[in-house]
């Protein structure tokens, strides 16, 4: 017997990553430049020059330990970051196991940075090193769901994956609807919804897909609300803070709203992926606040629910990396000039979305209450667009614009022939 949720998790692929094949086969048979991907979001930009001074300063050897000079290498690692020098390291540690839950000195830089930067008091101790965000989700949820009928609530539009994973858990995802005029959770469904089964709310600023910056004032009632829940109900509910957008903020009235500062109960899933554009060496990490209800057994929890789904010891090349480029990112200036561009322009054909403070997503209206439809018509334009019933809501689409500057500016004209289509109907 096959177990036939994960064969339909398996075959009925995201409409993300569905598009994203889609885009190869259509850049084949037109040409590349012909086809407007806007499916994936996956980084465009170079990562940080330090990245790469870090990975050559890696390999460079620096002393031949087997005299007979056949393997076995010192590795001296000379950092670009100078707060920060690493112990020395051979390669055999750097393409060797670390600690299930991430090198101990990987970590102390981690916890280091983010006090530091943040003014809070994180342990390096309740820190699990990760295969990126997905990876820290999936084992979260599975530290905090242990019952069938045991929620999680999600804030619309949201991350798709974020269902998979909490069914994968055992869970239930219910999703709390937005405020349409600003995409921020709608604070009275919150309360409605929140119930004895809910165990944690996925709360994502800057967020996929609207590029929403969630401020102090919306923060701090949503807060309010569940410590009067979890009162109520007399059971910890804990916000899960998804933070793979954290430094990818264009608007300087809209700096990060730390979430450890605003509610105890609360775990941060963060993943290097699109801040320094590294997304296929899958690392990232999830940290307990130390002032969560059993904040010990859930972090112990989180390394049982890492174990037990295969997920110990990031890759340890990249862990190594990480504390030299921990304080860096890439260049966003592409991205900023990308929204600029296609919000202007998108507006002047007759497109209605509101302007994202951060990541690197634009969420538009259809023009047609059928998201899947609209996305399927704009193929024939060559327009790769995601339909958002994929995000929890209808009647939208999202476009990820970390893309080539030429790639948004030739689109323009398709955005305007399908404009054109649905007001000639
Ligand atoms: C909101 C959100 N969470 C998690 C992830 C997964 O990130 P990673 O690639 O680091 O696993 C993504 C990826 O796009 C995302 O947009």
């Amino acid at each position: 017997m096959i177990n036939s949720d994960m064969l339909s998790f398996g075959k009925e692929r995201s409409a993300i990553r569905e598009l994203f094949e889609k885009g190869k086969e259509l850049k084949q048979k037109y040409g590349a430049e012909n086809v407007y991907d806007f499916s994936i979001g996956n980084p465009s930009i170079l990562p940080p020059r330090e990245l790469s001074d870090t990975v050559k300063n890696l390999f460079m050897v620096s002393k031949i330990v087997d005299v007979k000079g056949k393997n076995g290498v010192d590795v001296e690692i000379e950092s670009p970051n100078p707060n920060y020098q690493y112990r020395k390291l051979s390669t055999n540690d750097l393409h060797g196991y670390t600690s299930a839950q991430g090198d101990e000195e990987v970590r102390g830089a981690v916890a280091n940075y983010i006090n530091e930067k943040y003014s809070v008091s994180l342990d390096k101790n309740l820190i699990y090193m990760t295969c990126g965000a997905a990876a820290g989700l999936a084992i979260t949820l599975k530290a905090l769901i242990s019952d069938p009928n045991d929620e999680i609530i999600v804030f619309a539009p949201y991350f798709p994956e974020y269902k998979v994973f909490i069914e994968n858990a055992g869970g239930k995802c219910v999703p709390c609807i937005p405020n349409f005029n600003n995409f921020y959770p709608d604070l009275i469904d919150l309360e409605e919804i929140v119930n004895e089964n809910t165990r944690a709310v996925i709360i994502n600023s800057p967020n996929n897909p609207t590029g929403v910056v969630l401020d102090d004032k919306i923060v701090t009632k949503i807060s309010e609300i569940l410590d009067k829940k979890q009162k109520e109900f007399n059971h910890p509910i804990y916000l899960i803070s998804d933070e793979p957008y954290r430094e990818l903020i264009y608007n300087d009235n809209k700096p990060f709203t730390f979430f450890t500062k605003f509610y105890d109960n609360s775990i941060i899933n963060y993943s290097f992926s699109k801040v320094v554009s590294i997304p296929g060496e899958r690392i990232g990490y999830v940290v307990v606040n130390p002032k969560a209800e059993n904040a010990i057994d859930l972090y112990y929890a989180i390394c049982g629910a890492g174990r037990a789904s295969g997920y110990v010891c990031a890759p340890s090349l990249f862990q190594f990396i990480i504390p030299h480029i921990i304080n860096k990112k890439s260049d966003f200036s592409i991205y900023k000039n990308n929204v600029k561009y296609l919000y202007e322009e998108l507006s002047n054909i007759g497109y209605e979305c509101i302007y994202p403070d951060g990541a690197f997503y634009l969420f538009v209206k259809a023009l047609c209450p059928d998201d899947k439809e609209f996305s399927k018509k704009a193929l024939d334009y060559n327009l790769l667009i995601v339909p958002s019933t994929s995000f929890g809501v209808s009647g939208y689409f999202r476009i990820s614009y970390c893309v080539k500057e030429d790639v948004i500016k030739n689109s323009i004209v398709k955005f305007k022939e399908l404009y054109n289509y649905y007001k000639n109907k």
